[in-house]
């Protein structure tokens, strides 16, 4: 029987919440009744705790008993064994692609797999008052609806023939990247050139190539300068905080570079700013992450509209031409 596992921090809240949900809403449709094994798991679990009292209750609302849910904690081999991931937020989606980064085709954040393009995350209840967790269960059922409404063909065909696609990895093949470090960045550059090279994106990389130290402007020129020609079409640029790659690049005329260490912002950050340049801290993150953050900020588009405004208001006071209350 194919599985579907929900995903959260603790495993005693958001998860078991969205689980049980889901097996109601399940077994309601004569289609899909026995259909699915549905379950949860969490990222940070302290395997055996019962779910939180708020979450009981908020349940318990709705006729559904969820006392004898005990907490696990999502491993390997439950990846594996999955057909479909439904993490509560980006992070935890990150997270079950840091255990088996094969799953990449079957673990979407629920909001994402409902079909929502922004603000995929479902904020934890934890420690909150009665009434966030009767929103947070509301907005869980909303979403669970909305992904049978719009995906019932997928759990029908038990996951398998259907291939969603995945938002967070959309593909560009075709922009040309500029790539640069510093000494403190040269580590995690190594590991962004060979995901650029897994996803088949064409880079060139200005160095430094050692880390022995050296200064990061120098870098932060080379490859903001490249993309503000028109030579690249993004730039990545990589030194302990990223702050001074940040800071360096965004003097070159046409750029907006973005200091991102979370896939919210890498992706917020070309939908709203049109950034052509990513910079992250060696110091802040670890590589399994900036390689998600890359991937998100690859893929994403801009949304222009009235984001178009404000980047044009941007590009007025870059040239000195920006007058208030115009
Ligand atoms: C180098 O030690 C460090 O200052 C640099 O990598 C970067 O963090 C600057 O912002």
């Amino acid at each position: 029987m194919p599985k579907v596992i929900f995903v959260c921090t603790g495993n005693t809240c958001r998860s078991p919440m969205a689980e049980h949900l889901f097996r109601r809403i399940i077994d309601e449709d004569s289609d899909l009744k026995g259909k699915w094994e549905i379950s949860s798991a969490g990222i940070a679990a302290l395997p055996g705790q019962g779910p939180s009292k708020y979450a009981i209750k908020v349940l318990k609302d709705e006729g559904i008993d969820i006392n004898e849910h005990l907490s696990r904690q999502l491993d390997e081999k439950l990846v594996k064994e999955a057909d479909l991931i439904l993490t509560m937020t980006g992070a935890h989606k990150e997270m079950v692609l840091q255990i088996d980064p094969e799953a990449r085709d079957k673990v979407f954040t629920l909001k994402e797999f409902a079909g929502i393009k922004n603000d995929l995350d479902i904020a934890d209840p934890f420690g909150q008052s009665e009434e966030v967790y009767q929103e947070v269960r509301d907005e869980i059922k909303a979403h669970l609806k909305e992904v049978i409404g719009k995906r019932k063909q997928f759990f029908l065909e038990e996951g398998k023939k259907r291939k969603i696609k995945n938002t967070y990895y959309r593909r560009d093949g075709n922009l040309k990247i500029a790539i640069g470090c510093d000494h403190a960045g040269y580590a995690i550059k190594k590991e962004i050139t060979d995901l650029l090279e897994e996803e088949g994106f064409a880079y060139t990389d200005f160095g430094t190539d050692s880390s022995e130290s050296v200064d990061y402007p120098d870098f932060a020129y080379k490859v903001a300068s490249g993309v503000a020609s028109g030579q690249f079409d993004r730039g990545i640029l990589i030194c302990g905080t990223g702050i001074g790659m940040s800071i360096a690049a965004n003097k070159v005329k046409g750029i907006r570079a973005a200091l991102c260490h979370d896939v919210f912002s890498a992706r917020a950050t070309r939908n709203h700013n049109n950034s052509n340049v990513l910079t992250m801290g060696s110091r802040v993150i670890g590589a399994g992450l900036a390689r998600e953050i890359v991937r998100v900020w690859l893929g994403a588009e801009f949304d222009g509209g009235r984001h178009q405004r404000r980047i044009d208001k941007i590009e007025l006071i870059e040239r000195g031409e920006y007058r208030e209350n115009e």
